[in-house]
């Protein structure tokens, strides 16, 4: 195992990894590593970690092709590396409710790759719950119910002008999705590709209704689904420290960024890993 260690840090997911610099080209066997850690445990965090967007990328691309984001301004030279900036006097953050990145596109994406710069002296912190672990607590009659059922995704209501995602901040440059948003259905279960885990696949923020359901039909039971999926057991949390990184799961985790530290800033950075083309 290349003197990685693993410990978890909840019941339900989460784990910290340690004994491997992200900065150096690493072998194809601690790759191997990472990726196991990652699917069995969901969220990985490694401390102490000092990257350059450059070492992030070329982390990041060991494990997929790596997204650019269609609404979300990347760095300049790096279109991949979106750096998620608060500054002091920004109110609303970004990713500052439950959802998984990326589940409004076609393709959504397989992980997210989250690198801390600067941080505020309190507050920052963020949120993760294990889908899976949520599927898995409900009856095997809804279970079956929601196997049959794929959902509508779309960014049209969290980057609509008036959503959270498109609010104005001073750092981050972001465009409404106003008339441009497609609609994209997926698996209201979606099956790990790599593990064969079954977890819920529908999101607050992007899931708008069950595919060939009315909205208004959609609705209670989609509640009642959100409300069930954040249940405390399904989460852990992470308290950033500088140079901490965050490897998560979209197929089968939600993160929330909770924005608790007004007048602070908080600047991170993120490469975002598309499943490998056929
Ligand atoms: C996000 O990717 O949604 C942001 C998460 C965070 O800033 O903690």
């Amino acid at each position: 195992m290349g003197g990685i260690t693993i410990h978890k840090v909840a019941g339900a997911l989460g784990a910290e990894i340690g004994g491997v610099d992200l900065s150096v080209p690493l072998a194809d066997e601690t790759i191997a590593a990472i990726r196991r850690a990652l699917v069995e445990h969901q969220v990985i965090f490694f401390r102490d970690q000092s990257l350059t967007p450059e070492q992030q990328l070329a982390f990041g691309r060991r494990f997929g092709p790596l997204n650019i984001h269609p609404y979300v301004a990347g760095m300049d030279d790096h279109p991949e590396v979106m750096e998620i900036i608060k500054e002091p006097t920004d109110r609303i953050n970004f990713g500052g409710g439950w959802h998984s990145d990326m589940s409004f596109l076609e393709t959504p994406s397989i992980g997210s790759i989250l690198y801390a710069v600067v941080l505020p002296e309190w507050g920052g912190d963020t949120l993760f719950a294990s889908q899976a672990a949520a599927f898995e607590a409900l009856s095997p009659g809804l279970q079956a119910t929601l196997e049959g059922l794929n959902a509508i995704h779309s960014a049209e209501r969290e980057y609509a002008p008036t959503g959270p995602s498109a609010q104005k901040r001073e750092s981050m440059k972001i465009a409404d999705a106003e008339g441009m948003a497609g609609r994209f259905s997926h698996p209201v279960v979606k099956v790990h590709p790599e593990t064969g885990r079954k977890a819920l696949y529908v999101n607050p923020a992007f899931t708008m209704q069950f595919d060939g359901w009315s909205r208004r039909e959609s609705r209670p039971l989609l509640d009642y689904l959100f409300e069930h999926s954040r249940k405390e057991v399904f989460t852990c949390r992470l308290r950033w420290r500088p140079g901490t990184v965050a490897f998560w799961d979209n197929r089968s985790v939600w993160h929330y960024a909770l924005n608790d530290y007004p007048g602070q800033r908080r600047h991170m950075r993120r490469v975002t890993v598309d499943p490998a083309a056929d």
